[in-house]
């Protein structure tokens, strides 16, 4: 099978005209692929955390590229034409935005606040605003606000089902692209790519690896939110 792609945790398989294949590798890797590593059965995990979520989006009537699994690490998906954009929506703050602006840890944003990056690891994905996205014809204004309308529906979504596992969603990155001239959610939805604590503060994401946890609890942490997922 042709190979189209290939990430920093994912490959991308052609698969026919309207369908390609995403298979989610072992690898974790942080700040822009300086730091890697290898946890065994992490792919497996993410693509179950992803298919598990994108089918919830999907019952909320938000369109994702999700449509099956080929195997337990390898999701089939809508070929969509990827805007190279990193859409994040915020409900406490926390990460980049705390070391940007002067807001403290853990403020809660109400509404939440939702940031546009480009994809761009040798820059440390810059933020973008609507000038920028339009001059870079990544996508004009009125297809940036209705991105961010589809992160709020997406954040109630995943909001919901987090805090029904007793947990609390406090930040999540989406990537769309464009399919027949519609916005379609792509990527993933995993640990990788949204941060969850727990109400004592205990982090359960990709956080764990960033500050240097060991790998067998960065693995069990998303053991742990996966099986919580599927009980729910
Ligand atoms: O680092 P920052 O605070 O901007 O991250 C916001 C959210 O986006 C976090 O949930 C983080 O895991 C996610 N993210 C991502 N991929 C990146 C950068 C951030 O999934 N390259």
């Amino acid at each position: 099978m042709e190979k189209i792609s290939e990430g920093k945790t994912k490959e991308v398989f052609s698969l026919d005209n309207e369908h390609v294949l995403l298979r989610f590798k072992d690898s974790v890797t942080a700040g822009d692929g300086a730091k890697a590593d290898i946890i065994d059965g992490k792919g497996i995990l993410n693509a179950q955390t992803s298919a598990l979520l994108f089918r919830l989006l999907e019952r909320d009537g938000i369109e994702t590229h999700y449509v099956g699994m080929k195997d337990e690490r390898t999701m089939i998906v809508k070929r969509l034409a990827m805007i190279p954009v990193e859409v994040v929506l915020r409900n406490y703050a926390t990460g980049s935005i705390v070391k940007r602006l002067p807001i403290k840890e853990g403020e809660a944003f109400n509404p939440p606040i939702v940031e546009f990056f480009l994809k761009d690891d040798a820059r440390h994905d810059p933020l973008l605003n609507y000038h920028h996205m339009r001059h870079l014809k990544l996508m004009n204004e009125e297809e940036a606000r209705l991105v961010e309308e589809v992160m709020v529906r997406v954040n109630q979504t995943l909001s919901k089902v987090i805090s029904k596992m007793g947990l609390i969603l406090y930040d999540f990155k989406l990537e769309f692209g464009r399919v027949n001239g519609r916005l379609v959610v792509g990527d993933e939805i995993s640990l990788d790519s949204m941060r969850v604590r727990d109400p004592t503060g205990r982090i359960l994401d990709k956080d764990l690896y960033r500050k240097g946890y060991p790998l067998d609890q960065v693995k069990a942490s998303y053991v742990e939110f996966l099986d919580r997922l599927r009980s729910v």
